[in-house]
């Protein structure tokens, strides 16, 4: 028994040093935080065992990674995004980062090294949560990992050896400036067209990326890289700005038109609002949009995840009861057709 206690009274003891050396390190300055030498071996060891297996045991199971992470316009997105959010400190194929951002310790990986050890799912967790205490910062919104996708199916392509002349093709600059780099005719069908847009309603949906109201990690970095007193002027401009050209869409299933003129007892008629009378500046047109995009927006709004201008209740409560598939066939309904017959001179 007295044994025991001795043990005890010994760990409390150590216990109560270890308290008194800790303090004494913080206090009186006793750690060298400068950068200028790198962390011991044995530190960098513990921090990066430490990462790689928080990793492993929190990313995602690898059923969530979708299958079109090989689709060339959601790479080409995931490309500009990060052309302009991650170059600066993993450089692109072929390319030495600066002298500054190489002194950083820990040193960001070139991003060829950077994706090699790492599967689909551990890139997305990676670059959704960041890595603290080492400047590998977080996705700008934490309710947008549906975003992140396209940041890891551009990383996945660095890993199947996507070369330097493939980066500049996917990033080249845009002489309309950059916002068409992704929205504009060069641009990627996974960015929604603007040009069907008024500017009242992009002016509305500017200012809600901004306040965060419309949660975006792609949107409300691209905004943090303009002047807010630029963006009516932007407003204007782009709501001209022709999207993307791409190849006709097959026609939807006919239930799909149905469905969006009729409605159901649980679903109202969209074109009830988004149809050829409607003349209300802040109702969006769907028809000639992305399929992919609207999709996606629609999943969003029934997540309650989709923020916007002051109507955007309306949106809300129109898509609780869509199911999958009807997200899917009035996605296609919409972006398959580029005018209503109504609207035909
Ligand atoms: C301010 C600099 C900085 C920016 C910007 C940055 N990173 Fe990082 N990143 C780092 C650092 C530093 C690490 C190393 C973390 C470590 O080793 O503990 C890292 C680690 C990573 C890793 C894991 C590599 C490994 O095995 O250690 C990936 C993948 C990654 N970053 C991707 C990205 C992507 C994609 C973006 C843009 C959305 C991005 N990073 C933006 C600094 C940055
Ligand atoms: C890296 C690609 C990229 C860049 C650069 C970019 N955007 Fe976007 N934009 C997107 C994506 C993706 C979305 C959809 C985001 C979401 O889920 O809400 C979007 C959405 C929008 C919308 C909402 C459209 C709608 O139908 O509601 C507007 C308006 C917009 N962007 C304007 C701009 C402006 C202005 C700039 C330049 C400052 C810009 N974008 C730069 C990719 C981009
Ligand atoms: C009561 C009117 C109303 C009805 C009914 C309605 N919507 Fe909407 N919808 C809106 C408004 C308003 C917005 C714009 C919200 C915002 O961002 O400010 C919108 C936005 C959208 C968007 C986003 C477009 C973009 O460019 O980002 C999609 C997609 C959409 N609606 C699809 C539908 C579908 C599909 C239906 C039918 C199931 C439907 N809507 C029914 C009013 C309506």
């Amino acid at each position: 028994m007295s044994r025991l206690r001795t043990v005890i009274v010994t760990i409390a003891a150590l216990g109560a040093m270890a308290g008194v050396v800790g303090l004494a390190v913080v206090f009186l300055g006793l750690f060298n935080t400068s950068a200028q030498k790198g962390h011991w071996p044995i530190t960098s060891w513990v921090l990066h065992t430490t990462f790689r297996n928080a990793v492993e045991l929190r990313a995602p199971p690898p059923s969530e990674v979708p299958h079109d992470l090989e689709d060339a316009a959601l790479i080409k997105l995931g490309a500009r995004h990060y052309d302009s959010a991650c170059r600066m400190c993993h450089a692109s194929p072929g390319e030495v980062a600066t002298a500054t951002i190489a002194a950083m310790v820990p040193r960001p990986p070139q991003v060829e090294r950077a994706v090699a050890p790492w599967r689909p799912e551990e890139l997305h967790w990676i670059v959704e949560q960041g890595v603290k205490m080492s400047g590998m910062p977080a996705w700008p919104d934490p309710h947008r990992g549906d975003e992140v996708w396209s940041v890891v199916a551009f990383l996945s392509a660095v890993q199947r050896g996507l070369t330097d002349e493939g980066y500049d093709r996917l990033t080249a600059a845009e002489s309309q400036g950059y916002c068409a780099g992704c929205h504009g005719p060069q641009g990627t069908s996974r960015a929604p067209r603007l040009d069907i847009l008024g500017p009242e309603y992009i002016a509305l949906a500017l200012a809600a990326y901004r306040s965060g109201e419309r949660p975006s990690g792609i949107m409300s970095h691209a905004l943090s890289q303009v002047d807010p007193a630029s963006d009516a002027e932007l407003a204007q401009r782009l709501a001209t700005l022709p999207g993307p050209g791409r190849a006709p869409l097959p026609p939807p299933p006919a239930a799909a038109e149905a469905l969006a003129r009729g409605g159901t007892s649980r679903i109202p008629a969209c074109l009830a609002c988004h149809g050829p009378e409607n003349s209300n500046p802040l109702i969006p047109r769907l028809v000639g949009q992305s399929p992919e995009y609207l999709q996606q927006q629609l999943i969003l709004w029934r997540a309650g995840q989709r923020g916007g201008g002051e109507r955007a209740v309306l949106m809300h409560s129109a898509a609780q009861g869509l199911t999958d598939p009807q997200i899917e066939a009035l996605a296609a309904y919409f972006a398959s057709r580029d005018a209503f017959p109504e609207e035909r001179p």
